[in-house]
């Protein structure tokens, strides 16, 4: 095994350029550079809005996954009728530029319209799921490859006895939600590749090695019962504060790669909140902790694809979501807010298949 540059994003400037410069000079050996499509989440405001991003998206992906419109709140706003239209608007736009889409996401938690919350049945949750599933899945036979069937399933810091997170799936399907979705996914598009979807796979922490056995244990029992599942996405929002478990992370792959499933990194960004203010420190660290990221895995079995959480630092929820302490703008992504590469673009690309 190739020894890893040694990644600590508070370990001082110089040691990260330092590493950042081996791993982009190194030659990878064969096994280190499998052809991988990378791609991005797209979000449709700055889609419709900013011709730059529209750009940016033709250039650099070939996959496209729409951010937040195959969500229920976007998709069933009104219980009766499915609005499909920015769905639509960007998978045309991907297919029309020759790329892959994954469908995120049929069943979640989060993201709900107001109606789906006030479910109080087991039957009528069943009912309105599987005809969502149906419904959305058959739109986009033959368009949409791969379905992020179920996100973020798996509780956050799992107690015994209790894998699952708690959602209204949870409450009114029990345990067997995970499967009662995957079944219908199936049912409708027997070619599609199914995913479960979900975070942090990779810190060293005790409840971090529960999360993975977990994801192993529901990929087991559903293969098991001949329900069809055919990859575990990893999201990938990365803490820049955090190490990543080498060890841990790989042994996981090992261990998916019994259970003859793929893995696929869904959802990269580099969250940057505690990181010091400048800039291209900030930039060294992103890049080298995604590099450490990738190779660990890499080193183990190439992912079917590499999805950025959007492309440009100019549209991010991160910034939302991890606002830092000084205001300063996060730095997630692989190109600046002005759509100028990053460090973090040239990692990327390393692993970009040959042709692309
Ligand atoms: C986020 C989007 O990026 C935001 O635009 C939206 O407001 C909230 O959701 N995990 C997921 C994604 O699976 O769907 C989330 O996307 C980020 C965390």
């Amino acid at each position: 095994m190739k020894p890893i540059t040694k990644r600590d994003a508070l370990a001082g400037a110089a040691a990260l350029a330092a590493g950042l410069a081996a791993a982009l000079a190194s030659k990878p050996a064969a096994a280190a550079r499998p052809a991988i499509p990378l791609g991005s989440a797209a979000e449709i405001g700055s889609y419709r809005s900013d011709p730059r991003y529209r750009a940016a998206l033709a250039q650099y992906c070939d996959v496209i996954v729409p951010m937040n419109d195959l969500k229920w709140e976007a998709l069933r706003h009104d219980r009766a009728r499915f609005d499909f239209s920015g769905a639509d608007e960007l998978v045309d736009f991907a297919l029309a530029g020759g790329k892959a889409l994954r469908g995120h996401t049929l069943l979640w938690g989060e993201a709900l319209p107001p109606w789906a919350k006030t479910m109080t049945t087991r039957r009528e949750a069943e009912r309105e799921l599987v005809r969502h599933i149906e419904t959305v899945v058959d739109r986009y036979k033959g368009r949409i490859a791969t379905w992020d069937v179920v996100n973020e399933a798996i509780a956050f810091d799992p107690k015994p006895g209790e894998p699952y997170r708690d959602t209204i799936w949870r409450r009114l399907l029990g345990p067997e939600h995970i499967e009662i979705a995957f079944r219908a996914a199936a049912r409708v598009d027997p070619g599609a590749r199914l995913v479960l979807n979900d975070f942090n796979f990779e810190e060293p922490h005790p409840g971090v090695a529960a999360r993975r056995q977990i994801a192993i244990d529901i990929i087991r029992k559903l293969k098991d019962k001949g329900v069809p599942i055919h990859g575990l996405g990893m999201q990938a929002h990365l803490y820049a504060e955090n190490p990543i478990d080498r060890h841990g992370l790989l042994q996981f792959m090992l261990d998916l790669g019994k259970l003859d499933v793929d893995v696929e990194i869904t959802e990269l960004d580099v969250i940057d909140w505690k990181l010091p203010a400048d800039a291209m420190t900030r930039d060294r660290a992103a890049a080298s902790l995604v590099s450490t990221y990738l190779q660990t895995i890499v080193e183990a079995r190439p992912p079917r694809a590499i999805v950025t959480w959007g492309l440009s630092d100019r549209y991010t929820w991160i910034n939302e979501t991890f606002p830092r302490k000084d205001a300063a703008a996060a730095r997630p992504l692989p190109l600046d807010a002005d759509y100028k590469p990053k460090l973090m673009l040239h990692v990327l690309q390393r692993y970009r298949r040959a042709a692309a």
